[in-house]
């Protein structure tokens, strides 16, 4: 383990080391408030995703902006967010497999807890688990509406589930997850809106069915930062699932956004490197490779410097193409702006990092860098303050 952290409050920013993650303090708290001003009078409840960050600490400002909880995709994510004090989680995926469901019901004792499901078979064993360890856990059933992803589809295969769920004495029906992801990306606006009024139509398919059996949905959940405002305006929806939106990336800034009166989130998370080498005029070379990023959609892009291109990646290296009148120098930072903001980690196979400090800091290669300090955040003024620290327990303990 690590005893060197990049970072320590009050540091400049000029002397953090590298690789790291750093946040931009203004443009995160304007995103969190633009998403509270975007949903005002809209009578929805907002519980973002918590995948694009997996902290606990950002959770509780999400929260105290108004969220009525926070969504994760994992049950280690989920563990990591009820260990640093969230009350209410819905894991808005299918959990599957005997270890995974007991330690999701073991979170039940201690939270409110909510899980997704598109499967009778899953039904029964979620049911349950939940009733050996004592927990009533709250199940909704997801509903395709044309991500073609997880979800039963809509109607008949949604009832069945719904009663299935009804029947299991330690199961609450919790309502209806409809998320298109697919539809996040799409890059006009015309053609995002037509998509999320597809999925709506779908989620009426389901609720017409729910209503005549005489059984209440108690909630809809769904939408992501490309399009939330949609489900917001179908009346359908009753719960939001943004994540993005506090980092946004640069694939949604190719997304076209006027006419959406979605807000114009900024970019708050960048990775902090240090130039390495500069053996030729036109090539430097900067400690962030695989490692630290990953360029699923796409190589990163260089903040601040015009015309320099971050053209080449390799595990520890990022090669950058320097227009003739650049002068990058040895021990220059830079800031590299994400391909997607979910993108940044790709933790190795025995890795047991816990999630929390996975955020924190580029997981080094051997050892794997552990660190205690929190989030390091910048603001303007470029010194260092820090979140409330989170400490998460040891994997060992996880
Ligand atoms: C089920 C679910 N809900 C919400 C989101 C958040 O979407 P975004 O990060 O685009 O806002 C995701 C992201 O993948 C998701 O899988």
């Amino acid at each position: 383990m690590s005893t060197c952290p990049n970072a320590s409050v009050g540091m400049r920013i000029q002397d953090v080391d590298t690789p790291s993650l750093i946040i931009e303090l203004d443009s995160f708290e304007n995103n969190i408030q633009l998403m509270s001003f975007s949903l005002d009078g809209k009578n929805v409840h907002i519980r973002p995703h918590a995948k694009s960050h997996k902290c606990p600490e950002i959770a509780h400002r999400q929260i105290a902006a108004g969220a009525v909880g926070i969504c994760c995709q994992k049950v280690s994510e989920a563990e990591a967010m009820i260990n640093g004090g969230i009350a209410d989680v819905l894991v808005s995926n299918e959990v599957v497999g005997k270890v995974k469901l007991e330690r999701l019901a073991a979170l039940a004792k201690r939270a409110t807890v909510a899980v997704c499901t598109d499967n009778l078979e899953n039904v029964k064993d979620l049911g349950a688990v939940a009733h050996r360890y004592g927990v009533i856990l709250s199940v909704l059933v997801e509903v395709d509406v044309g991500g073609k992803r997880c979800g039963v589809e809509p109607g008949a295969s949604a009832l069945a589930l719904a009663k299935e769920i009804i029947a299991q004495p330690n199961l609450r029906f919790g309502g209806l997850q409809g998320y298109h992801g697919s539809a996040q990306h799409i890059r006009s606006v015309a053609e995002r809106r037509l998509a999320i009024d597809s999925a709506a139509e779908e989620i009426r398919k389901t609720l017409g069915p729910l209503e005549v059996a005489g059984i209440p949905c108690p909630r809809v959940t769904g939408a992501g930062t490309g399009s939330y405002l949609f489900e917001a305006a179908s009346r359908v929806y009753t719960e939001l699932q943004p994540g993005s939106y506090i980092f946004m990336d640069a694939d949604y800034a190719r997304n076209e956004w006027a006419g959406s009166n979605i807000p114009a989130y900024e970019q708050s998370l960048f990775l902090w490197t240090t130039v390495m080498s500069t053996p030729v005029p036109e090539r430097a070379v900067v400690d962030a490779g695989l490692k630290a990023l990953s360029v699923d959609s796409g190589l990163p892009l260089v903040a601040d410097l015009a015309g320099v291109e971050y053209t080449g990646v390799s595990d520890e290296h990022g090669t950058l193409s320097l227009p003739g009148n650049s002068r990058l120098r040895l021990g220059d930072k830079i800031r590299l702006s994400r391909g997607s903001s979910l993108a940044y980690f790709r933790p190795r196979p025995g890795l047991l990092t816990p999630v929390a400090f996975r955020f924190c800091e580029m997981p080094k290669k051997n050892p794997p860098v552990v660190i205690d300090r929190g989030i390091f955040i910048h603001s303007q003024e470029r010194t260092l303050s820090t979140c409330r620290p989170y400490r998460h327990r040891e994997a060992s303990e996880a």
